[in-house]
């Protein structure tokens, strides 16, 4: 069996993760038992969420355990086989780790993909994969946007802030954009078709707060949150009677103690509801959402940006990027 590079975490990170966290090792790979075929992994997703499953407390999944590899979703290729329905050579998609090889068990998560059904092989990673998934049915499950209606998107220009703006423009929504610099305000408005972008770097709360009420003169229906603290609260300030707030992500909180919802009166001033969602959720509906994202993306309607950064000795700094916010799109490691 081939040596496994694998990117093990060492230790729980305090706050910001720091090299000294992770370790990169060259590993045995064992011998395959009966029902399990090895993958080569050729890409592996890096998100935010990950940093999640670095923590002691379980949450939607339980911890990393420590000397493990990092948990991420990878496409590759199936290197050895003693499963039924997966041969050497099929391209695969499943959650493994951030490691040269993964041992995939029939009946798990892996599942088989098919590279000639789409433009580029990372696309199962991007609008085909979690985040693709998580824009769609969290945008129109969750938060349920009717044309005319104003939807607030922070995170804008990431992966999924990104598609999210471009499905609510689909929709024939007003979608206005929250990210952090010009480079990528202008890249909302004139690349995905935001009608307005706020950049909030350098603003505090009422900074923040001001520049909604500009970009939303008729309020807001929607918020479809990606970052939450001072951001989320300077949106609730905006709701419009019976809005509705998506919760996906919080990650200005991942790296800190949590600042926490200030302004959540506003849910009953304004009859407003907030519910989180959990991709997971909608799993046996993927291929539904893919079919439809994928329809769009074929009219040219949707732009899909991935950001791809090779080896697996940049795994830190590649990750790290998310919490920087240096990546230009969906983030991924090249791995092979
Ligand atoms: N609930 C679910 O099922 C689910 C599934 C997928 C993702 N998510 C969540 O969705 C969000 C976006 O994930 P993604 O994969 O699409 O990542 P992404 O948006 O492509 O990358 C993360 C971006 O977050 C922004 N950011 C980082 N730290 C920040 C801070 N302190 N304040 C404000 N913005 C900050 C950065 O953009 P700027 O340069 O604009 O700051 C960065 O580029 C995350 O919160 C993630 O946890 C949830």
């Amino acid at each position: 069996m081939p040596p496994n590079r694998r990117f093990l975490l060492m230790r729980r990170p305090q706050g910001t993760p720091v090299p000294e966290d992770f370790a990169l090792v060259t590993q045995e790979t064992p011998a395959l038992a009966p029902g399990e075929f090895l993958i080569r992994n050729h890409y592996a997703s890096l998100d935010p969420a990950m940093r999640g499953w670095m923590d002691a407390e379980g949450n939607y999944m339980p911890p990393i355990p420590l000397g493990a590899p990092v948990r991420a979703s990878t496409i590759g290729v199936i290197a050895e086989s003693r499963a039924e329905g997966f041969a050497p050579g099929q391209w695969v998609m499943g959650l493994n780790a951030l490691e040269d090889y993964s041992v995939g068990v029939a009946g798990g998560f892996t599942q088989v993909i098919d590279p000639a059904a789409v433009p580029s092989i990372t696309n199962y990673l991007s609008i085909f994969g979690a985040v693709g998934m998580t824009a769609y049915f969290g945008l129109f499950e969750v938060c349920e946007p009717k044309p005319g209606e104003t939807v607030l998107v922070s995170g804008a220009a990431g992966a999924v802030g990104s598609l999210v703006g471009q499905l609510a423009k689909i929709h024939g929504c007003r979608a206005v954009g929250i990210a952090g610099g010009p480079a990528k305000c202008a890249r909302l408005t004139e690349k995905y078709g935001f009608d307005a972008a706020i950049d909030y770097k350098g603003k505090d709360e009422a900074a923040l707060s001001e520049a909604i009420a500009a970009a939303c003169p008729h309020g807001v229906d929607v918020i479809f949150e990606n970052v939450g603290g001072i951001i989320l609260d300077a949106g609730l300030m905006h709701l419009n009677l019976h809005a509705r707030v998506g919760l996906c992500g919080l990650i200005s909180e991942y790296n800190t103690a949590p600042r926490g919802c200030r302004n959540l009166w506003q849910l009953i001033v304004k009859r407003a509801q907030i519910r989180g969602l959990l991709v997971a959720d909608y799993v046996d509906r993927f291929a539904e959402g893919a079919a439809q994202m994928g329809q769009w993306a074929a009219q040219g309607r949707l732009t899909i940006d991935e950001h791809i950064d090779e080896g697996l000795e940049n795994a830190f700094a590649s990750f790290m990027r998310l919490f920087a916010g240096t990546n230009d799109g969906k983030m991924i490691l090249k791995i092979a």
